[in-house]
C-alpha cells in the first residue's frame, strides 16, 4: 500500500488492511461490521494489475498475494473529487443547522479530499423535511447520500427490513413502506452509521453540538448485557449515548432503550432530597435527620428481633462497589443475611453462579445453543442480535425450548413449544430427538421463560442439560442492570461476594469483615411472606420496587402494609417508594463511577459524567453512613477503594484491579482464568504472595467500631457524624488499623460456589382444559421506571402489550373474539382485559406481558402455586 508492506488475511478488503496498515482511505457506505457494497465510489483506489493501475473501489476487492495498491496518484484524487462534487450536486450546504455539522464524514471529507469548489450552479432537489420514520428517527431526505447502510443494517443486523431506497435516480430517497413505520427496537444504530445528517434522533435534534460535548466512555446499564457506550453530556446533561465497538459484547450496537433511557435521569419527578414520612406525606429533609431516622429504624428492628427482623431487598441498579458495600452493611451491622437483588422474577444465585459459564462469544461460535428464557429479543435486544447474527451466518444453530414464540424463533433450527412448567419435558425430547447429537460445545443460555411459574422448573431444565451433555456451558438470561455484580458481592441469601457460599466463605470473611449472621437468611418471597406475616421489623428498598416487579402483587402488598419500618434507597418515584418512611435520593448511571458486571460475568467500568441532581449520593456512601449511625465503619472511603478491596477479597474477583479495568476496553471476565494473565483465578483465588491469607486492606473494615456488636450498649453507638453535614463524612483514619491477625492461624481463601442439581424436578400440577396456563415476561418497553421517564420512550409503550395474548383456536372454543373485552380470573383475583388473538402463543396458554401499566399479571400470579391457571370468561 503506497509502498509499505501490509500482512492481511485471505478474503479481507483492500480498506481494512490498509487502515491497519496504517493508510486510511475515505469511505462513505463501507462499514466493518457489515457486507460490502461498493456503493459511493468514495474509496477508489489504484490496485497494479497486469494492464497497469485500475481504479477499484477498496471496500469490495479482496487483497490478494503481492498486490500494490495506490491511494494517493492523481488519478485517484481526481476519482475521490469527483465523487465529492457530484455527490454536492443535491447535498444540500446546511451544516450550520444540521445535526452532523462538526462530526460529518462529507463535510471531513469535503475539506480532506474534496475538490474545493463545484461546477454545478442549478437548483438542487428538494423534500417536505424532515419525516419521521418512526417515533425516534427522523429523515431529511435531500441529506441522504444513498450509502445503504441504514438500509443494510435493518436487513442485516437487525432483521427488521422495514426500511429501504424508493425511487430512482435522483429522486431516490430511503422510506418506510406505506403504513408501516420504521419499528425497530434497534433503530438509534441507523442515525450513528449515517454518514450524514440525513437521519437523527428526536431526542438529540438540535441538542448540542459536537465542539460542545464531552464524553466518557462507559458501560449501559438499562439491561445486563452491558454494552460499551460512549456518554456525552453538555452543560452538566447527558445528551446522548452512543455505541462503541468492543468486540465481545455489542459490537458498537445499542438497543434504543438503553440509547435513549438517559432521558429519565432528567425527570422532574427525580428524588432530589431525602423524604421523611410526616403521617400521609413524604416530606423533605436534610441528610442528616433522614439518615438518623433511617438508622434509628433500623437500629430498633435490630435491638428488638436481631437481623431475622430486617431484610435489604434490590442491589441490581447500582454498581458493583454499591452492592458490596450494602452487602457488607448487611452482614456486619445489621447481622441480617435476608438480602436479595432479586425480585422473585430471577433464578435462584446458585444456578446462576455455579453452573460452569459461557460468554457470548462463546454462544455465537458453539455448535448448537440452548435457548431456555424468555425472549431475548425483549429483555436482552443486543444479546438478541448478536446470537441472530450467529445463526444467520451459520457459526451456530440454535434450538428453543419456550412457552411462546419469540423474536428468535424464526432463526432457530428447533423450536420446541412447552406446557408452562414443563420445560424438563421439553429437554428430554430434545435430548431424545438427537439435535445436539454430535455437537462438540454445547452452550444454554438460561433464563426465566415466565415470571408465573417457579424458578425451580428451569434449574431442574439445566440440571437435566448439565448432565446429559458434556462439556454444557451456561451463559445467564438474567436482564436486571446489574444483576449478576450485586449477585457476585452477595446479594443473595447464604452468599458472600465473590460467589462463594456463607458457609464456605465463612471463616475468610470474618476475618476480613468480622462477625457473620450465623444462618442463611431469606430470599425475596421469603421476606416478602415474613413481612406479610407481621415478622419483618425493617425492610430496606436497595432501587427495589416490589409492588411492580415481584410476580405476585397481592403478597408484595401484604408484604409492605405489615412491615413496620421502610427505607427506600431510590431515584424516582416508584409504588414502594411512596410507602416508606424514609427515602434516600440515590445517583443513577451517569451520575457515579465504579464498575458493574454483565451477563458474562464480565466486569467493566462505568463513569461518573454528569452531576446528580439535588443531594443525591452513591448508595456506597449511604451504606457508610448507616453503618456510622450504628457506631460501625465500614472501612470504605471511595469507589475505586471499594474495588480494590473487591479485588482483594472476593475470590472470583482476585485481579479485577482499576489498573487492569482501566486497561482494556473489552473489560474482564471476573473468575475466569486470561490467557495472558497467568494461572487461572479459581486456582489462585487471591493474588500470591498473600493467597490464603486474609488480606490487610480490607482488615480495615474489622475496625475498633467495627468490633461493637449491633444493640450493645448505646454509648458505643454515638453518632459519629451528626453534625449536620449533608455530604458523607470521612472516615476515621486511625479506624484502619487492620486487625492482629497473627494471633489466628490465617482463614484459608474459600473456594468458588458449584452447582448442586436439585434432588427432584417441581412438581407441576396436569394442566385442566377449562384453564389456560398463564405465561409473563417483560416487554423492552414495560412500565418499569426508565421507560416511564423517558419522554421519548414511554409513548412506545404497546397498547397490544396490556392484552392478552391467546390462540385463534382457543378464543373460537371460548366464543370469544379478537380485541374482546373478557373477565380473566385466578387463584388471586379476577380481571378484565382485550384478548389479542395470536399464533405465537401455543393452545391451552395465554400471554401477558409483565409490568405493564395497571392491574396486570402480577396481580393475577400466586407465587405458592407452581404455575398459573387462568380461566378466561366473556363478560
Ligand atoms: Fe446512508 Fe444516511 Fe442515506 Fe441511510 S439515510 S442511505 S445511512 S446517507
Ligand atoms: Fe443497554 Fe442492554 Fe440495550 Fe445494551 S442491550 S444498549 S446494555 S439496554
Ligand atoms: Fe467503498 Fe463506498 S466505501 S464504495
Amino acid at each position: 500500500v503506497d509502498g509499505k508492506t501490509v500482512e492481511a488475511a485471505p478474503g479481507e478488503m483492500i480498506i481494512a488492511a490498509a487502515e491497519r496498515g496504517g493508510t486510511y482511505i475515505p469511505r462513505f457506505c463501507y462499514h466493518p461490521r457489515m457486507r460490502s457494497v461498493g456503493m459511493c465510489r468514495m474509496c477508489l483506489v489504484e490496485v497494479v494489475g497486469p494492464r497497469g493501475p485500475q481504479l477499484q473501489p477498496a471496500c469490495f476487492v479482496p487483497v490478494a498475494e503481492g498486490q500494490e495498491i495506490i491511494t494517493d496518484s492523481p488519478n485517484v484524487k481526481k476519482a475521490q473529487d469527483g465523487v465529492l462534487e457530484l455527490l454536492l450536486v443535491n447535498h444540500p450546504l446546511d451544516c450550520p443547522v444540521c445535526d452532523r455539522g462538526g462530526e460529518c464524514p462529507l463535510q471531513d471529507h469535503t475539506l480532506g479530499f474534496g475538490p474545493g469548489e463545484s461546477r454545478f450552479v442549478e437548483e438542487k432537489r428538494h423534500w417536505e423535511k424532515p419525516i419521521a420514520l418512526s417515533e425516534l428517527v427522523a429523515l431529511d431526505r435531500e441529506r441522504c447520500i444513498q450509502c445503504d447502510r441504514c438500509t443494510r443494517f435493518a436487513d442485516e443486523v437487525a432483521g427488521d427490513p422495514l426500511i429501504e431506497f424508493v425511487g430512482r435516480g435522483a429522486e431516490t430517497e430511503v422510506n418506510t413502506f406505506p403504513d408501516q413505520p420504521f419499528a425497530s427496537y434497534f433503530s438509534g444504530n441507523v442515525v450513528q452509521l449515517c454518514p450524514v445528517g440525513a437521519l437523527t434522533a428526536s431526542p438529540y435534534r438540535f441538542a448540542a453540538r459536537p465542539w460542545d460535548l464531552d464524553q466518557v466512555e462507559s458501560t449501559c446499564t438499562s439491561c445486563s448485557v452491558g454494552c460499551r457506550v460512549a456518554l456525552q453530556s453538555t452543560t452538566d446533561r447527558v445528551v446522548r449515548k452512543l455505541g462503541i465497538d468492543v468486540d465481545p459484547v455489542n459490537q458498537g450496537w445499542l438497543c434504543d432503550k438503553g440509547r435513549f433511557d438517559y432521558e429519565s435521569a432528567e425527570s422532574p419527578e427525580r428524588y432530589r432530597s431525602p423524604l421523611v414520612r410526616r403521617g400521609d406525606e413524604l416530606v423533605e429533609t436534610t441528610w442528616s435527620e433522614a439518615l438518623d431516622l433511617a438508622a434509628d429504624g433500623l437500629t430498633k428492628a435490630v435491638e428488638r428481633d436481631g437481623g431475622a427482623g430486617v431484610a435489604v431487598i434490590g442491589g441490581a441498579r447500582g454498581t458493583n462497589e454499591d452492592a458490596y458495600a450494602w452487602s457488607k452493611l448487611a452482614r456486619t451491622v445489621l447481622r441480617t443475611d435476608n438480602v436479595d437483588c432479586q425480585l422473585g422474577d430471577g433464578l435462584p444465585a446458585e444456578a446462576v453462579l455455579g453452573l460452569p459459564r459461557a460468554t457470548i462469544d462463546e454462544a455465537c461460535a458453539a455448535d448448537a445453543v440452548v435457548l431456555l428464557g424468555a425472549d431475548v429479543k425483549e429483555e436482552l435486544p443486543v444479546l438478541y442480535l448478536r446470537l441472530r447474527g450467529a445463526a444467520v451466518a451459520g457459526r451456530t444453530t440454535l434450538h428453543e425450548i419456550s412457552p411462546t414464540a419469540t423474536g428468535l424463533t424464526r432463526y432457530t433450527a428447533t423450536s420446541t413449544r412447552h406446557v408452562p412448567g414443563d420445560s424438563l419435558g421439553a429437554v428430554r425430547e430434545l435430548l431424545a430427538s438427537g439435535a445436539l447429537t454430535g455437537a462438540e460445545s454445547v452452550v444454554c443460555l438460561l433464563g426465566r421463560s415466565s415470571v408465573a411459574e417457579t424458578p425451580e422448573v428451569a434449574v431442574a431444565a439445566a440440571a437435566a442439560l448439565l448432565a446429559a451433555v458434556p462439556g454444557v456451558t451456561f451463559l445467564s438470561g438474567l436482564r436486571r442492570a446489574n444483576v449478576h455484580g450485586a449477585l457476585d458481592m452477595g446479594l443473595a441469601p447464604g452468599l458472600l461476594p465473590g460467589r462463594v457460599g456463607l458457609d464456605e466463605g465463612r471463616a475468610w470473611f470474618t476475618e476480613c469483615w468480622g462477625e457473620l449472621p450465623a444462618e442463611s437468611g431469606l430470599d425475596t418471597r421469603g421476606i416478602l411472606e415474613h413481612a406479610a406475616a407481621g415478622r419483618l421489623s425493617a425492610l430496606v428498598l436497595l432501587g427495589a420496587d416490589p409492588l411492580a416487579d415481584f410476580p405476585d402483587r397481592d403478597l408484595a402488598r401484604r408484604a409492605l402494609a405489615g412491615t413496620g419500618f421502610v427505607v427506600a434507597v431510590d431515584t424516582l418515584p416508584s409504588a414502594s417508594s411512596r410507602q416508606a418512611d424514609v427515602v434516600l435520593p440515590a445517583r443513577m448511571a451517569g451520575e457515579e463511577a465504579g464498575t458493574t458486571t454483565n451477563l458474562e460475568g464480565r466486569v467493566s467500568r462505568v463513569f461518573q459524567k454528569v452531576t446528580p441532581p439535588g443531594t443525591a449520593w452513591a448508595d456506597w456512601m449511604i451504606a457508610v453512613e448507616v453503618a456510622e449511625r450504628f457506631g460501625f465503619d465500614l472501612g470504605l472511603e471511595s469507589a475505586e477503594q471499594i474495588t480494590a478491596e473487591i479485588a482483594a477479597v472476593a475470590p472470583a474477583y482476585a485481579g479485577v484491579t482499576s489498573e487492569r479495568l482501566a486497561a482494556t476496553l473489552d473489560g474482564v471476565l471476573a473468575g475466569r482464568a486470561d490467557p495472558d494473565e497467568g494461572p487461572s483465578a479459581e486456582a489462585t483465588a487471591l493474588p500470591a504472595p498473600s493467597a490464603g491469607e486474609a488480606p490487610e486492606v480490607h482488615a480495615a473494615a474489622a475496625s475498633p467500631a467495627g468490633a461493637v456488636p449491633a444493640g450493645a450498649d448505646a454509648a458505643t453507638r454515638e453518632d459519629p457524624s451528626a453534625d449536620g453535614d449533608d455530604q458523607p463524612s470521612a472516615d476515621d483514619p486511625e479506624a484502619g488499623d487492620p486487625t492482629d491477625a497473627d494471633t489466628e492461624p490465617p482463614a484459608l481463601v474459600p473456594s468458588l460456589l458449584t452447582f448442586q442439581p436439585p434432588a427432584s424436578p417441581p412438581t407441576v400440577p396436569v394442566a385442566d382444559r377449562y384453564s389456560l396456563r398463564l405465561v409473563s415476561h417483560r416487554r423492552l418497553y414495560d412500565d418499569g421506571v426508565l421507560v416511564r421517564h423517558a419522554r421519548s420512550l414511554a409513548p412506545l409503550t404497546d397498547e397490544r402489550a396490556a392484552a392478552i395474548g391467546i390462540n385463534p383456536g382457543d378464543l373460537e372454543r371460548l366464543g370469544i373474539g379478537d380485541g374482546d373485552q373478557v373477565r380473566v380470573s385466578s387463584s388471586r383475583t379476577a380481571l378484565t382485559l382485550t384478548t389479542h388473538a395470536t399464533e405465537q402463543v401455543p393452545r391451552g396458554t395465554a400471554f401477558l406481558a409483565f409490568a405493564q401499566a395497571g392491574p396486570g399479571a402480577a396481580d393475577l400470579i400466586d407465587i405458592a402455586s407452581p404455575v398459573t391457571e387462568i380461566r378466561v370468561e366473556t363478560l
